[in-house]
């Protein structure tokens, strides 16, 4: 059984795969998944040594570049002094870190508060559930909203908005109020981006109008739900950013009726928008704040939250309430806080907002020139460029996914130069191009993207 030969060619791999890979665990967007071999910088290789530029960076887990080299090294030096300790003792790098997050968040938002860890972005989701749910009293209902994302383990599944990953397994516990997001795009039309906002607080606030409307009880003050889940910027849901004035209104509610706000900043955070936390850009302070993928730049899974004391000090909340074997590791911990060390040196919230603002104008150039691209938004370099029919507004799911298929094939040229492109699909149509590049993208390399996003279009519109 050990003995049985290396698999030699990819074909051979393709098999096993086939065989022996579970696909619950993956995606599986294209019919043939590509083997990459390399990777660096903005860039990942496949065997054959072809570059396909990387505008997704793992979900925008690798903010900082493939193989950053000096969150590498630090790996290494963890690698080669502490590399493993079990969670009931302690490590400084653990220690240093959550002083370094709780000190941050308290600096910015104004309250004191502890940080837990564990090792993926649903499992951090998990974590919070547990937070609210014993806050409130035992409150097991949550408000999230249409088209946000949170996670697939079950409870994070639960307040995901998309009942496809939920259709075969029944329910853990109550599945989250959907409130609408005001994706704007697709909005009512003749709204201001300011307005719609105001009107879906407006539509939120309504809820609490009487009892009748199904979530307070007038009599005594209680509301039923115990928090509102939210991520500033949807993520899966298409890179959805809303307006400034939205954030302020929702946070009125909830403090009229006690509810808790948890932010999920998983996929937002690490400076992807040019600020540490994307709530920062919003007015509004979070009791609760979830965190993973770039803490670590995607070298070691690590994942974690932080809450207001009242919520997570040790008496409300004892030992052992989440525990998980590897959840504060310490290769994880020592790669996050350098990497905050990394980000407290360099102006990434400076670079950041520059290279997303030339970013932004060159997909608005494109936009000019291309009637399929109905929308073009960004925050920083999280950006979105919504893919249509020549209408500019009807969802056109078969271009973009002829567009992510042919991006796979290596040969598009730009600078006289032959590469792949490597897009992520997502929003609430899954006609949007969700654009998280590495943060530490040149300007070239921008210029570079723009060029293999016009071949594309040329290529695929064309056929
Ligand atoms: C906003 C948000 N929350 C939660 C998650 C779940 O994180 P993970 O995939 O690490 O479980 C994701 C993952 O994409 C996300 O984008």
């Amino acid at each position: 059984m050990y003995d049985a030969p290396a698999p030699a060619t990819e074909a051979e791999l393709r098999a096993l795969e086939a065989d022996y890979c579970s696909w619950g665990d993956t995606v599986h967007y294209l019919d043939h998944p590509k083997f990459f071999d390399t990777c660096e910088g903005s860039y990942m290789y496949d065997a054959e040594g072809r570059a396909f530029l990387d505008l997704q960076m793992w979900y925008s887990a690798v903010n900082f570049g493939y193989r950053n080299p000096r969150l590498n090294a630090v790996a290494h030096r963890q690698l080669d002094r502490l590399p493993q300790v079990a969670s009931q003792y302690l490590h400084r790098e653990k220690v240093e870190l959550a002083a370094t997050i709780a000190r941050d968040i308290e600096a910015k938002f104004g309250s004191k508060g502890r940080v837990h860890f564990n090792v993926g972005g649903a499992q951090a989701v998990e974590d919070s559930l547990k937070i609210v749910r014993n806050a409130s009293g035992g409150k097991s209902l949550m408000f999230a909203f249409e088209g946000g994302y949170h996670g697939r383990t079950l409870g994070a599944s639960a307040i995901t908005s998309s009942y496809r990953y939920r259709r075969r397994y029944g329910h853990f516990g109550d599945r989250a109020q959907f409130i609408e997001f005001p994706y704007h795009f697709r909005g009512p039309p003749g709204m201001t981006k300011e307005e719609y906002g105001e009107h879906c607080v407006a539509k939120f606030a309504r809820l609490f109008e009487t009892e009748y409307n199904g979530v307070l009880d007038t009599k005594t003050g209680q509301a039923e739900f115990a928090a509102f889940y939210i991520e500033p910027i949807q993520g899966t849901g298409g890179y959805v950013i809303p307006p400034p004035n939205f954030f302020i209104g929702i946070k009125k509610v909830l403090d009229q009726h006690g509810i808790l706000l948890v932010v999920d900043e998983i996929q937002m955070g690490m400076y992807r928008t040019g600020k540490l936390w994307s709530i920062e850009h919003f007015g509004v302070q979070p009791d609760v704040l979830v965190f993973g993928k770039a803490l670590t730049n995607g070298l070691n899974p690590l994942s974690g939250l932080w809450a207001r004391e009242e919520l997570i000090n040790p008496t409300v909340f004892p030992p052992g309430s989440t525990h998980s074997t590897f959840n504060a590791n310490p290769m994880g911990t020592a790669v996050a806080l350098e990497t905050l060390r990394m980000c407290g040196e360099l102006d990434y919230g400076r670079s950041v907002a520059e290279k997303g603002a030339y970013f932004l104008e060159g997909l608005k150039a494109l936009q000019a020139r291309w009637p399929q691209i109905g929308d073009v938004d960004g925050l920083g370099l999280a950006l979105r460029c919504e893919i249509c029919e020549a209408d500019g507004y009807t969802p056109n799911k078969t271009l973009l996914d002829r567009m992510e298929e042919e991006a796979m094939k290596g040969d598009l040229e730009a600078g006289g130069r032959r590469m792949g492109l490597i897009l992520d699909v997502g929003g609430y149509h899954k006609n949007v191009i969700t654009l998280a590049p590495s943060l530490e993208i040149t300007f070239e390399e921008i210029d570079q993207a723009l060029e293999l996003l016009d071949a594309l279009l040329r290529r695929c519109v064309a056929a």
